[in-house]
């Protein structure tokens, strides 16, 4: 990862902790599934411990009823937040997982390998610490297929076509195979939600990652979704897409 995202990433979530459960949590796909329920749904019942890497404020452990989950994120901050979930939590990078080999029937990770760098290094701890048949479910957003004011508001913080730290782009399977991982499959769904007054406005713009635009570009792109719903809720949709990969 650049020092750039490196920096900015503790920063962010440090300021904004529980903010990607916050957004994503009343976010829902046709079926009325949030994006959480969608990787849990990949998840094999037989997996009893579930490794919940990049953890955030830890909202996938609720949906995982009588497993061990263990949580591991780069935040303090955010780690605080999953405290009292009834989840095991560790203050870890995704390259050096603070767990031994064999341990998890599945790993999940939920809106986080397109942060993490080299990806090949953090596929390898996660193809280490799966039991052999244990299941990855990973989600990653797709950034270009958003919704009409999603990309004016990308266009004011300036982050219109500038990527992640990780790509998952072509090549990708064969990425996992050097890991040691099978890509079993690779699809994308749309999910959406209502913003609501000028509150629920500013915590969408946000929850977008915007290194590079200072606190003005910030405060022009709330100002921007503000006034576009200042006389009715406007509809914002996220495309994620789901990877789901075997040892
Ligand atoms: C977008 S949030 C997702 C949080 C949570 N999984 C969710 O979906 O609500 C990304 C998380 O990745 C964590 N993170 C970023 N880089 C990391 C790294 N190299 N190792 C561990 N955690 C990392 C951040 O601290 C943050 O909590």
């Amino acid at each position: 990862m650049t020092d750039r995202w490196a920096g900015y990433l503790v920063d962010y979530h440090r300021a904004h902790a529980g903010i990607t459960e916050d957004l994503l949590g009343d976010t829902i796909d046709h079926r009325g599934r949030t994006p959480y329920q969608w990787v849990v749904d990949a998840v094999p019942a037989e997996a009893t411990t579930v490794l919940d890497l990049a953890c955030g404020s830890a909202p996938l452990a609720r949906l995982l009823p009588g497993r061990r989950v263990v949580g591991v994120d780069l935040s303090a901050a955010e780690l605080a937040c999953a405290g009292g979930r009834g989840v095991l939590l560790a203050r870890a990078g995704a390259t050096a997982l603070p767990l031994a080999a064999g341990i998890a029937g599945a790993v999940v990770a939920s809106m986080a390998l397109m942060l993490v760098k080299p990806l090949e290094d953090v596929l390898a701890e996660v193809a280490r610490v799966l039991q052999v048949g244990g299941v990855l479910v990973a989600t990653v957003p797709i950034r270009d297929v958003g919704s009409v004011p999603f990309a004016a508001i990308l266009s004011v913080l300036g982050q219109a076509g500038i990527g992640y730290p990780e790509r998952l782009d072509a090549g990708v399977a064969a990425r996992f195979e050097t890991s040691g991982l099978t890509l079993r499959s690779d699809e994308s769904a749309l999910f959406g939600r209502a913003v609501r007054g000028p509150d629920d406005a500013e915590r969408v713009v946000r929850s977008f990652y915007a290194p590079g635009a200072g606190p003005d570009r910030v405060a022009a792109a709330v100002a921007l979704l503000q006034a576009r719903v200042r006389s009715a809720p406007v509809e914002v949709s996220y495309r994620i897409r789901r990877l789901v990969a075997t040892k």
